[in-house]
């Protein structure tokens, strides 16, 4: 567990066999959310470290781009220990939940839209990451300046509390969003990021990003 960002904690798993960090964050204010359960082993591997940090506090949020196990496999672990927590997802994503039976309650983000706390602000951007390639999402923290970029800005090896520097622009040139399957999902996504102005990357897989303009 790295604290890599003001209210920011990063927790990683390893895949051991082909040497891919998998990495959840927790956003740490008086309404804690949340980004990413990891799979199932890393979620029953980070929760003693989750509990810790909350000290008593519940848990309201859980972040979910989409749904694969890195980013939510570990939900039900999650919720069995903070029942009260909400995921909060693309319309896909909680069809995905309810038809697992994994969680009831759930909160439908489509992009653009926002999820306000006392010490947050999150917004949405569309990510075609879903299953046929339907529509999950990226998180925007905008107080902060955080954008979790789930399978974006993608790198191998072991990059736990790792953290780079960047433009905006080189970023977005090695987000990876050029290997989306078609053309127009490529320049969309593009686009998409070149409207956003975040401070910080953190990444689910690979370095976080500290960006220098
Ligand atoms: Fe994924
Ligand atoms: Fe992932």
């Amino acid at each position: 567990m790295a604290k890599i960002y003001p209210d920011l904690y990063q927790f990683t798993e390893l895949l051991q066999p082909i040497r891919l960090s998998v990495h959840q964050y927790l956003l740490l204010t008086e309404e804690p959310a949340l980004i990413q359960t990891g799979a199932i082993t890393q979620a029953q591997a980070t929760l003693p470290q989750i509990q810790k940090l909350l000290g008593g506090k519940s848990l309201k949020y859980i972040l979910i781009s989409h749904f694969e196990s890195d980013e939510c496999g570990g939900l039900a672990v999650v919720l069995k220990a903070y029942p009260e927590a909400v995921p909060v997802c693309s319309e896909i994503t909680a069809r995905q939940l309810w038809g697992f039976g994994l969680a009831q309650k759930v909160i439908i983000k489509k992009p653009g839209e926002r999820l306000s706390g006392n010490d947050f602000t999150f917004t949405t951007i569309a990510y075609p990451s879903e299953m046929h390639m339907w529509e999950g999402v990226l998180f925007l923290e905008e107080k902060r300046g955080i954008l979790f970029t789930s399978d974006l800005m993608f790198q191998m090896g072991e990059t736990q509390g790792i953290v780079v520097e960047s433009s905006w622009k080189e970023a977005i040139q090695a987000s990876g969003a050029d290997q989306l399957p078609n053309l127009a999902m490529q320049t969309k996504m593009v686009e998409d990021l070149k409207g956003l102005h975040p401070s910080f990357v953190a990444s689910g897989h690979g370095p976080c990003i500290k960006i220098i303009n």
